[in-house]
Formats: structure tokens, C-alpha cells, sequence
């Protein structure tokens, strides 16, 4: 298997478009969580002006909704695949927001910015995909400046997460015994974020749980397969010889949702999807 961080950049990147159409768009689905950043942030950012750094903002968020509510302030537009930083470059231009900026970085290496750059830095539902969560985590304290703050958020454990627990399904279903290149709920227990946090050094810290409720019409189920950690798996099964696994992933995905109950005439509704928010400070 190729190395992860390429996996990351080649696999987000080649579905950065149907990402930032379903995620960041108008009622798109991150968007109720991507909410409390903006809340959170008026409540730990001391300066009208702050420099913030997003990290693996996908097609741009929280990054565009900071740039929205700080004005004055300065918002750096980060991820690793420079196909999402190109959705989130059009989708700046098309809400007219100025006070931005982008480039391709690695969270866990940030060395092209000096300690102490940012007031506040963010990163969500993006730190369990970094295969070490922990270097990215001493970057984030690493680049604020004293009295900054880091907001980022992981999809809880996948018995809290409706939609990751369907992923699993289709998984064992189609193909027992396979991995997802990036296990989306595999940062899902207080207790190792806990650690973690803790670990890269801040000096206190908060996590939250909150909830997001997902829903999706079945017309949208090769869309909702077509997701940078499920197709991974897809279209190397198929490279493997297996030509009909889109059919039968979409098939498992059907079964799944009707054993637990998410189907709801013509809609998938996914109730609970917990994402643990956690607001540091240094
Ligand atoms: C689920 S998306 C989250 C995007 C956005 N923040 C949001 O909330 O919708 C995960 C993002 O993490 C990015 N990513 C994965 N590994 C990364 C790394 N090592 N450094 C920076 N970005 C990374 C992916 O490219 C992808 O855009």
C-alpha cells in the first residue's frame, strides 16, 4: 500500500469537488458542526485582528466561516491535497471572502510557519486521518502564540457515529478482513484524545461532544460511496479483479441502512454522528 499521507493527499484530492458540493455548500453536511467553531472562537480569541491557520480545511472550512466572522483578521487556508485547497480557493471567490489565504501543508509538519504565528489554529475532523496525530498535535501548540488557542474536532467511536458504523458494515460485508486506508473513528475515545492533548503540552483544554445529524436521499447512495475512505477501498478491489464491487457496496450500504433502521421512505437519516470538539489553550 502506498504511503499514507500520499493516500490522504491522492484520495481527498481526487474527491475534492463532490466534497466540497456535499460537506461545505449551503446545508452541507459538516456544517452544523463547523458552526461552533465561530462561536467557540469569539469566546477564546482575545485579539479583532487574529491570525488563525486552518489545518486540512477540505474544501475550506472552518477556515471560510472565520474569515466571515473575523473580518480584520487573517485566515490561513491549509490541507494536504492541493485538489481541496483549489475547491477551497473557488469557493473564497464565489462568497467573495478576501481575508484569505492558501497553501498545501501537512499538519504534521508546519515548519514553514515559526513558533508562535497564530492566535488561533483549527483543524476539523481531520486529525484521525494523520497517521501521527501526535506530531501534528506538537505543531499545533508549537505555531500559537502565547494565550492562543487550537479548536479541532474526530468523529467519536463508530457505536456513536451512524454513518461511520454503516462504513464498517459495508466493509465486513463486501470484503472481510480489508482496512480502510484511515479508520475515520479511530481518535473517537475521550480518553486517548485526552492523553493526547495532554501529551503535545497545552496547558488546558475542553472536549465536547456534539452531534450531527446526517441525512441523505437514496438517488445520493453512489455519491455517498464515493467518499475518499470508501472508494479507496472500491477501486482497489476492483484493481484486484473484482469489477462488480461498486454494485455490491452499494447493496451492503442498502442492507445496512434498512437492519438499523436509517431508512426512512426515500431518505437515509443517520440521527447520531457525535464529533468530539476540543478548545485548547497554551
Ligand atoms: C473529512 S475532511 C475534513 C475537511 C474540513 N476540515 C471539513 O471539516 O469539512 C479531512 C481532510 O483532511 C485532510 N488531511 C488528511 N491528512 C492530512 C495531513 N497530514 N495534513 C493536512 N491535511 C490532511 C484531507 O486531505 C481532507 O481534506
Amino acid at each position: 500500500m502506498k504511503d499514507l499521507k500520499q493516500l490522504n493527499a491522492d484520495n481527498w484530492g481526487r474527491t475534492s469537488e463532490q466534497y466540497a458540493e456535499r460537506a461545505h455548500k449551503g446545508s452541507g453536511m459538516m456544517m452544523p458542526l463547523i458552526r461552533n467553531y465561530t462561536q467557540g472562537a469569539s469566546q477564546v480569541v482575545k485579539s479583532s485582528s487574529p491570525k488563525v491557520i486552518d489545518v486540512a480545511s477540505g474544501a475550506g472550512e472552518p477556515g471560510i466561516s472565520l474569515a466571515k466572522h473575523f473580518t480584520s483578521g487573517n485566515i490561513l487556508i491549509t490541507d494536504i491535497a492541493p485538489g481541496m485547497v483549489e475547491q477551497a480557493k473557488k469557493m473564497c471567490a464565489n462568497a467573495d471572502v478576501k481575508n484569505v489565504s492558501f497553501a498545501v501543508a501537512d499538519a504534521e509538519d508546519l515548519s514553514a510557519y515559526p513558533d508562535g504565528s497564530f492566535d488561533l489554529l483549527t483543524c476539523n475532523c481531520g486529525l484521525m486521518f494523520m497517521p501521527h496525530y501526535d506530531r501534528a498535535l506538537s505543531e499545533f501548540r508549537r505555531v500559537l502564540k502565547p494565550g492562543g488557542a487550537a479548536m479541532f474536532s474526530v468523529w467519536g467511536p463508530p457505536g456513536k457515529t451512524n454513518l461511520i458504523g454503516v462504513f464498517h458494515d459495508i466493509r465486513d460485508r463486501i470484503a472481510p478482513g480489508e482496512s480502510y486506508f484511515a479508520d475515520p473513528g479511530c481518535l473517537g475515545s475521550k480518553d486517548k484524545l485526552h492523553g493526547a492533548v495532554e501529551k503535545a503540552g497545552f496547558s488546558a483544554f475542553d472536549i465536547r461532544e456534539v452531534n450531527v445529524p446526517i441525512k441523505f436521499t437514496k438517488e445520493a447512495t453512489p455519491m455517498v460511496l464515493e467518499n475518499a475512505v470508501v472508494s479507496e477501498l472500491l477501486n482497489r478491489l476492483k484493481a484486484a479483479g473484482k469489477p462488480d464491487i461498486y454494485q455490491q457496496a452499494q447493496d451492503a450500504y442498502m442492507a445496512s441502512v434498512e437492519e438499523h433502521g436509517y431508512l426512512h421512505g426515500d431518505e437515509m437519516i443517520f440521527p447520531e454522528n457525535i464529533a468530539l470538539l476540543v478548545t485548547a489553550s497554551i
